[in-house]
């Protein structure tokens, strides 16, 4: 947990928003429950909701809070540990104590929630809320509001105040997520140091879960590891690694503050590129830095992912894949069937930060409209950048046979795309991503964490030919 300070800053900043929008009323922010994996005493592993963790920070099932915004009042909701949650669970902090460590004064049992709420709604008071991230809290406002559904009800006002906040991270989540990215560098490095021919794939995810557990709160996401990386997100490990293939692992640690990383990296099995696989390789390679070197304040990623595809489809006319103008191929949407998804997304107490609020409301300005295209309309972070935004940097090339039929049997591409090459050469091929976990400062950008794993083709096969029994 942050100082109490940190806390007590970020809710005054919420609330004084809030009155700026000219908002009034009360915002009720729902903590997380455990949630039953086959009944309530054997539950999936907690995770506390992040804009609770952000506002609240503490980190225990069923907490509630009140913050009014008229007043500045603020109540926690919680029960206190009965001797039988002791015997259990072992003595805990009250909930007061609690509170006090976020700064907060006022606390109630979790059941006085429900009256407070109905106290407000009948006042005639706005109860402002943001979307429910689980099932549990949107019956929870079902009830405590008296509502079918919760989604229709959510308060703009009060999600536009808190994407604003999460945006734009404080110099102690910039260290927490540096750290986090540290934590990713070392699981990565494991990861990479086991490829061999002849390992099976699970044997790397596992020893990488067990980093992830041991080094942190455990992995940011269900770990990508495949020999197909042209399937996106690929969760099925049941292969064995074989001589010859492109290996794609994207997988991050959370930290013990629960900020992510998110790297990819593509490696080949055998420690060396082929010819083929090494020109695809350089070409995610160059729009990867071509991204980096453009992501400062003031540029919009939306027109970065554009000039990342239009580099893209540029090294694959040299060699053949696509012909025609670049400019007009990147118009009609082309590079979409070889990168059919974003540039990036950003990350933060989520790995793609605030999805659960809206993914246009937290990834595109005001004035930007998401895109219909394949590619650029799975683009998840369009903004203008300002200094404090994290984001990923994640090119890739996939070449997708079921994909490349539908654009031929559609006629689409078919001025640019050489779909015979396509067949003849890379229907077989799989797919390449690297990823960089990013932070847009005043004056341009920094990768997050201290090292960087091996990229250019060069280091890649340098540190494979490490790689032994
Ligand atoms: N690293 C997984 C994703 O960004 O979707
Ligand atoms: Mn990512």
């Amino acid at each position: 947990m942050f100082d109490k300070e940190v806390y007590t800053h970020r809710r005054q900043t919420l609330l004084e928003k809030m009155r700026n929008a000219g908002q009034s009323g009360v915002i009720l922010l729902l903590g997380n429950a455990e949630a039953p994996a086959q009944y309530k005493d054997n539950c999936y592993k907690w995770r506390q909701d992040s804009t609770w963790l952000y506002f609240m920070g503490i980190d225990e099932p069923l907490f509630a809070a009140i913050l009014d915004i008229d007043s500045g009042r603020e109540t926690i909701y919680a029960d206190d540990f009965t001797t039988g949650d002791v015997i259990w669970m072992g003595p805990q902090p009250s909930v007061a104590e609690r509170a006090a460590l976020v700064g907060v004064g006022g606390s109630a049992p979790y059941s006085a929630l429900e009256a407070d709420v109905k106290k407000a709604l009948s006042a005639g008071r706005k109860v402002h809320y943001i979307n429910p991230s689980r099932w549990f809290n949107t019956l929870k406002m079902m009830r405590l509001l008296g509502i079918e559904n919760p989604e229709e009800g959510v308060s703009l006002p009060l999600t536009k105040a808190v994407i604003s906040m999460r945006l734009i991270k404080e110099d102690v989540e910039i260290d927490a997520l540096d750290y986090a990215c540290d934590l990713g560098y070392t699981m990565h490095s494991v990861a990479r140091d086991m490829i061999l021919p002849g390992r099976p794939e699970r044997q790397i995810v596992g020893q990488m879960e067990a980093i992830a557990q041991s080094l942190g709160w455990g992995l940011s996401f269900p770990t990508i590891l495949t020999q197909h990386g042209e399937v996106l997100h690929n969760h099925a490990h049941t292969d064995t690694l074989r001589d010859g293939t492109l290996l794609v692992i994207d997988a991050g640690v959370e930290s013990d503050l629960h900020y992510a990383s998110d790297f990819t990296r593509t490696y080949p099995v055998g420690g060396k590129f082929t010819t083929r696989q090494r020109e695809i390789y350089s070409i995610v390679h160059e729009c990867n830095e071509l991204a980096f070197s453009l992501t400062r304040p003031g540029v919009s990623y939306r027109s970065i992912h554009l000039a990342t595809a239009r580099l893209m489809l540029d090294r694959l006319s040299a060699l053949g894949i696509v012909k025609g103008d670049v400019d007009q191929m990147v118009a009609d949407g082309i590079a979409g069937l070889f990168q059919p998804h974003g540039l990036g997304h950003n990350m933060g107490l989520d790995v793609h930060d605030m999805e659960d609020l809206g993914e246009d409301l937290v990834g595109y300005d005001p004035d930007q409209e998401r895109s219909p295209q394949l590619g650029l309309g799975s683009l998840r972070m369009a903004r203008k950048l300002v200094p404090g935004h994290v984001i990923t940097d994640e090119p890739g090339i996939y070449f997708i046979p079921a994909l490349i039929e539908k654009f031929k049997k559609e006629g689409l591409g078919k001025d640019y795309v050489n779909y015979d090459l396509l067949r003849r050469n890379y229907y077989d091929f799989g797919g390449i991503r690297l990823e960089d976990d990013v932070l847009v400062t005043p004056d341009g950008a920094r990768r997050l964490g201290t090292l960087r794993l091996a990229v250019t083709p060069e280091n890649v096969e340098q540190a494979l030919s490490e790689n032994e029994d």
